[in-house]
């Protein structure tokens, strides 16, 4: 089909319906470092290019959708996590942002631990040679076997969330005659500024103790009573997607206070605070997120300052991003499949992928951008949606988004910042195949997870 302008639909700001977006840019064609990983650019052609491979390469190798994960931009955001907090702090991977064996051999490489919140990811995490004791296991309602295999790996430390967890994995531990290093996770009634399912220290949700009522307080009692654990520390995760920093300011002031009671009623100090992870992005240009050396700065000084005024030795801090380390470092190539105007609102663009390879923007009302990647246009901005392939009319990619006027079937285009939570929450809704994972580096492109394939989904079916 010829790229010729289409005969109609809304392509100028002064026909514009209303929506989540601001003026066209003046530069379609203009790639923001923000959102884009780090060896992403267009070469002379202007085709987008990562790692110095050309997409429209990537994509005949590799097809479309997949994602493409820049390898040094992933390394790099992890070692800025590390030497941000130094030698006295513990930077834990969040592996359900994305985890894979390569990831984890990436993280041992780069000095990181793992937080990890299944028996899958526990296996994943063993089978690429993470050290047992750097793997922190997490989850509300972990099973038995799951305790078992952790406890038995020998996994650094187990965070406990209930009542109930507190006597299994004691137990547990007992009859595997050890004695289990554990964190206690508490929610100490933040309001975390992010959207209503991804923020997590409320006291009204699923996860953690509440401080208030002292059931955190009587959680730590029983705890501390309990052979089979070593209790080392107390851990709060406040949401995800985060940029304001008060709502760790009130959480490390909250978990100290914890900290300070407990050395007042059973004269034990906890050596270890666990802030979890939630910092945020940037999806969209509008997004400012802060650099892992200020975040290190304002949390050590925010756990100093409260220890210092309940007159405790600073404990050990650790942190949990997933997001921030590898949000970034991806973006999913889709093939535009149909361009389709409507009259005085938007134009669909159809790709083919969409809410199985990324179920945010469903789930949480998630802002993207999108960009032409196969080439560049000097074409009239038209404000698009991005559209997937699925039997469902909230199977949007991106909401609201400028591109083109003169996109076209066969065009690809690029959606930045789909690292984290994309290819981990990715479905087979329709039986459509979960797309691959590409690392590329130096030139080198190589799968990481492959596509699945129908004989995949065929496998599974076994009636
Ligand atoms: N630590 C704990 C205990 C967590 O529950 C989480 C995320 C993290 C760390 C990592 O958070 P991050 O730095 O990646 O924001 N599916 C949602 C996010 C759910 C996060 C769940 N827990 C999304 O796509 O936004």
């Amino acid at each position: 089909m010829s790229r010729s302008a289409h005969p109609a639909g809304p392509r100028h700001a002064d026909v514009l319906p209303e929506g989540h977006y601001s003026a066209p840019p003046t530069d379609l064609n203009a790639l923001d470092a923000k959102v884009w990983a780090e060896t992403v650019t267009r070469d002379t052609d202007g085709v987008l290019t990562v790692g110095g491979i050309d997409v429209r390469r990537l994509a005949e190798e590799f097809g479309t959708p997949a994602y493409f994960l820049d390898e040094d931009d992933f390394r790099a955001r992890a070692r800025s996590w590390r030497t941000a907090f130094g030698d006295d702090a513990d930077v834990f991977y969040a592996g359900k942002a994305f985890l894979s064996r390569a990831v984890v051999r990436w993280l041992h490489e780069e000095g990181l631990n793992l937080d990890v919140c299944s028996g899958g990811e526990l296996a994943t995490a063993l089978s690429a040679g993470m050290p047992a004791e750097r793997i922190a296991f997490h989850g509300n309602n972990k099973s038995t076997d799951e305790i078992r295999r952790a406890v038995e790996a020998g996994v650094g430390r187990i965070v406990l969330d209930s009542f109930q967890e507190i006597v299994r994995v004691a137990h547990i531990a007992q009859e595997l005659g050890t004695r289990q290093r554990v964190q206690i996770r508490i929610t100490v009634g933040v309001e975390a500024h992010t959207h209503e399912f991804i923020a997590t220290a409320h006291e009204d949700q699923k996860f953690g103790i509440p401080l208030a009522g002292g059931q955190a307080a009587e959680a730590v009692r029983r705890a501390l009573t309990l052979d089979g654990l070593e209790l080392i520390g107390i851990h709060s995760h406040i949401g995800s997607q985060i940029f304001d920093m008060s709502g760790f300011e009130v959480a490390a002031h909250r978990v100290v206070g914890l900290l300070r009671d407990i050395r007042d009623e059973h004269g034990v100090e906890l050596p270890e605070i666990d802030l979890g992870g939630g910092l945020g992005i940037a999806y969209t240009s509008d997004d400012d997120p802060r650099e892992p050396h200020e975040i290190a700065k304002a949390l050590t000084e925010i756990v100093t300052r409260e220890c210092d005024a309940a007159r405790l030795a600073t404990p050990r801090i650790s942190v949990e991003p997933g997001r921030a380390i590898v949000g970034p470092t991806a973006f999913t190539l889709y093939e535009v499949g149909t361009v389709k105007p409507l009259d005085g609102l938007r134009t669909y663009v159809s790709v083919d992928g969409g809410m199985s390879d990324n179920i945010r923007t469903a789930l949480y009302d998630a802002e993207y951008s999108v960009a032409l990647a196969s080439r560049v246009s000097e074409a009239e901005p038209m404000l698009c949606r991005v559209v997937g392939k699925h039997c469902e009319s909230g199977d949007i990619v991106v909401k609201d988004a400028f591109l083109p006027g003169d996109l076209a079937p066969g065009d690809l285009v690029a959606v930045p910042a789909t690292g984290a939570y994309c290819r981990s929450m990715a479905s087979n809704y329709n039986h459509v195949l979960r797309p691959p994972v590409v690392a590329v580096r130096d030139g080198e492109a190589r799968v990481i997870v492959r596509r699945e394939t129908e004989e995949d989904l065929l496998r599974l079916d076994v009636g």
